[in-house]
């Protein structure tokens, strides 16, 4: 059977770095399966990808965020996600519901109960078989941030360390909500470690359901 992925982190948790290996790794072991993001992932999401994470756009409510996303995640769940899954495809999603629990619910402060309440409208039953989280320490996270700051920098990167902490403090109760779904990964490990653990369990969950 089909199964749903996701990537997990705060920011300068390595997780782009991983993902790019990943797909390499997933390519190579023969595995079908579709590769999206977000928020977006579907071309109205990714619409309203670029209201949400716009610079020039500091003034938008922190409710207003958590419910633009969760209608971008709505549409992709049901334009490409689903249908994917459905055609025997596997899906591997640069972040999914769990970044607006630790985003909007823990780093703005709407709660993270909230948070899933309005999601769980988005999403109904399509929660990820398996969610894996870059764990770093705040100040290895932050330190890679700050010499990696040529990449493109979007609106919710400007926010200042304590954001970052209260995004981090937040993941750990997510996990601690979720821990069937959710694998901790060491991400203070090289690209290469890394990735191999996340390739060993995605092939050992995809056997457990054949
Ligand atoms: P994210 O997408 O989580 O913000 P990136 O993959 O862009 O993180 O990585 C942020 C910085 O950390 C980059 O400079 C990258 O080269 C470095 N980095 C990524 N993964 C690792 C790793 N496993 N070990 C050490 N440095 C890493
Ligand atoms: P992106 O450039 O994809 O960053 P990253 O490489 O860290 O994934 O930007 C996504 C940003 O959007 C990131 O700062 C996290 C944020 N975000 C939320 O706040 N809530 C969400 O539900 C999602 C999916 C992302």
């Amino acid at each position: 059977m089909a199964i749903f992925i996701s990537l997990e982190g705060p920011d300068g948790s390595g997780k782009t770095t991983a993902l790019a290996l990943l797909i390499e790794k997933m390519e190579a072991a023969g595995l079908d399966f579709i590769k999206t993001r977000e928020p977006g992932g579907s071309p109205i999401s990714e619409k309203v990808r670029d209201i949400v994470l716009g610079i020039g756009n500091e003034e938008m409510d922190p409710r207003t965020e958590t419910l633009l996303i969760a209608g971008a995640r709505r549409q992709h769940v049901v334009e490409k996600i689903r249908p994917a899954l459905e055609a025997g495809q596997h899906v591997l999603c640069d972040r999914f519901v769990d970044s607006s629990l630790a985003y909007q619910g823990a780093g703005r402060g709407i709660g993270i109960k909230e948070v899933l309440d309005i999601n769980l409208f988005a999403i109904e039953d399509t929660f990820p078989d398996k969610t894996y989280y870059l764990d770093v320490p705040a100040e290895i996270g932050l330190a890679r941030i700050a010499a990696n700051k040529g990449r493109e920098v979007n609106r919710l990167d400007k926010e200042d360390v304590s954001f970052h902490d209260k995004v981090q403090q937040g993941y750990e109760e997510i996990i601690a909500m979720f821990p069937d779904r959710f694998v901790r990964v060491d991400g203070t490990r090289s690209p290469e470690e890394i990735t191999d653990t996340i390739l060993m369990d995605i092939l050992d969950t995809i056997a457990d359901t054949e």
